[in-house]
């Protein structure tokens, strides 16, 4: 099957199995046209809902109850989806890329999809199904921002991704402090392979970047262009090591400690 063809064949999908399908075999011989694509298909159950003050995710201290933890591990799968379908956008939106990139992309996809099958077996574990809880838009708003692979990577890989070095092991301490060891495994599973999808990011920023431009450099301006804040790239603490581990240049951390949230 050709990338092209997946990618829409994700898009389009109105179940879960469409979603998550992965062809034994992919090529990228007939890149086609340029698509934007507006809007994800969705299953079901499953379109996107406006947020609403209710829906805040529960507190740590409330994670001794299972139905509190499987309302966070619900969310967090939302935005494996949401990921999935904003890597699909992107092979579709950029039919020129470097082939190298498209199959990189499209390798980070089909793990976007084992991590929503993870959080699936962890949801049922605890009792609930994807689609259970309501679904929001977050990552696929800022589609149009995506104008290029670069804009991709900044977004995508290093500012979403990479908060989620922070995120992902602030909730695995807590699952493991109220012994949910089983989603604690599946945090650190999560947060090893953000590491390798920041990585890859940060590759692609390396080549795409103007060469007297740091990669910090590069990478604030172009995120100013989508709108968004250095400070949507870190969570509460900045976790240096999985920073370390993915190449992030300490210039970039360093700045990191001292981005504020948007006012
Ligand atoms: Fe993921
Ligand atoms: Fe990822």
């Amino acid at each position: 099957m050709e990338l092209h063809d997946w990618a829409k064949s994700i898009l389009t999908a109105d179940t879960l199995e469409g979603k998550l399908a992965y062809p034994d075999l992919l090529t990228d011989n007939e890149p086609g046209p340029a698509i934007i694509w507006e809007q994800p298909e969705r299953p079901p159950g499953m379109e996107f809902k406006r947020p609403s003050k209710k829906d805040k995710l529960p507190s740590f201290h409330e994670f001794s109850d299972p139905d509190k933890r499987a309302i966070c591990l619900h969310r967090f799968a939302g935005h494996e989806l949401l990921a999935v379908e904003i890597m699909a956008y992107t092979l579709l939106a950029f039919p020129d890329a470097p082939a190298r990139f498209r199959k990189g992309l499209a390798h980070t996809l089909n793990e976007e999809q084992g991590h929503v099958k993870l959080y699936m077996e962890q949801m049922e574990r605890l009792g609930i199904k994807f689609g259970d809880l309501p679904l929001y838009r977050h990552f696929w708003k800022h589609t149009p921002h995506i104008q290029s692979p670069l804009h991709y990577v900044t977004m995508m890989s290093l500012t979403f991704e990479m908060a989620n070095l922070d995120f992902a092991p602030m909730y695995g301490n807590a699952f493991l402090k109220h012994g949910d060891h089983e989603a604690a495994q599946l945090m650190a599973t999560i947060l090893n392979d953000e590491i390798s999808h920041v990585s890859f990011g940060l590759n692609w920023l390396k080549r795409l970047k103007k060469e007297n431009d740091t990669e910090w450099e590069c990478w604030e301006q172009t995120l100013s262009s989508t709108l968004l804040t250095p400070h949507r790239a870190r969570g509460f603490i900045v976790n240096e090591e999985p920073r370390q581990k993915a190449g992030i240049p300490q210039e970039w951390i360093s700045n990191l400690y001292h981005a504020k949230p948007k006012t």
